[in-house]
């Protein structure tokens, strides 16, 4: 079901696309369905341009003939329509895990607009419940582990980190980085966490998108919601 409800959040964004767009493409199984129906509109004759926010979206959208650019030769975008692991009243975001977050953020915030799509089991009143993708460097790994738990400790946030694909074969993101998932269950001091993880160094980026959201479409057994920031 929860996959019938994505396709119906999916396919409410691909009304808002018009001719002419430039259009940054999110990764995931919900931004998945919204590819194959913008695809479906562009054979029909929607003229857009896209920039995809991963390896694995380029491939699908480029199967799917839909033409695609890059943000070095379309630095800014119309809007972005993207998939979330959470989403707060305020349209505070958990992103990255598909591991892509780097580029979702880079592309969303080239974007006039983030659309997000998602089911309703997204929801959540407050982040945290789903482990907070954070990408580090492979150099001195051990070094950033430890100062990003020296972080949780002084938000008085738990402190478990996990190597996402274990440390004999680590998952790789599309720029060569690590991921390390924290398991925090309630992050009730979102801006604070987000600027001290990324003042460390071995930090590319966390999943926390703030104020990037503009609108979600939030699909329920009782049909698509259309959500805005508080
Ligand atoms: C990928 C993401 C995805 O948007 C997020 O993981 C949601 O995925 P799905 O639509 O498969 O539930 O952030 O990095």
């Amino acid at each position: 079901m929860s996959d019938e409800l994505k396709r119906q959040a999916a396919e409410r964004a691909v009304d808002d696309i018009e001719s002419g767009m430039r259009l940054g493409i999110g990764t995931g199984s919900t931004a998945e369905f919204f590819v194959k129906a913008l695809a479906r509109r562009v054979r029909e004759g929607l003229d857009i341009v896209g920039v995809p926010t991963s390896e694995r979206t380029r491939k699908l959208a480029m199967e799917l003939g839909i033409r695609l650019s890059t943000l070095d030769e379309m630095p800014q975008l119309d809007v972005t329509v993207d998939g979330a692991d959470e989403l707060d009243p305020n349209l505070a975001l958990v992103k990255g895990g598909g591991g892509a977050l780097l580029r979702e953020k880079i592309v969303a915030s080239a974007s006039g607009q983030m659309i997000v799509i998602a089911d309703a089991s997204k929801q959540v009143p407050v982040l945290g419940r789903f482990p907070l993708p954070i990408e580090v460097v492979p150099f001195g790994l051990e070094s950033t582990r430890l100062a990003i738990l020296n972080v949780l400790a002084g938000l008085d946030l738990p402190q478990t980190l996990t190597l996402r694909g274990g440390a004999a074969q680590p998952f790789e993101t599309d720029g060569g980085h690590f991921i390390l998932d924290a398991h925090l269950q309630e992050i009730k001091n979102v801006k604070a966490l987000a600027d001290r993880l990324v003042a460390i160094p071995g930090v590319v980026d966390h999943g926390l998108f703030i104020q990037l959201a503009t609108k979600a479409y939030v699909a329920a057994e009782d049909g698509v919601k259309t959500v805005f920031p508080l």
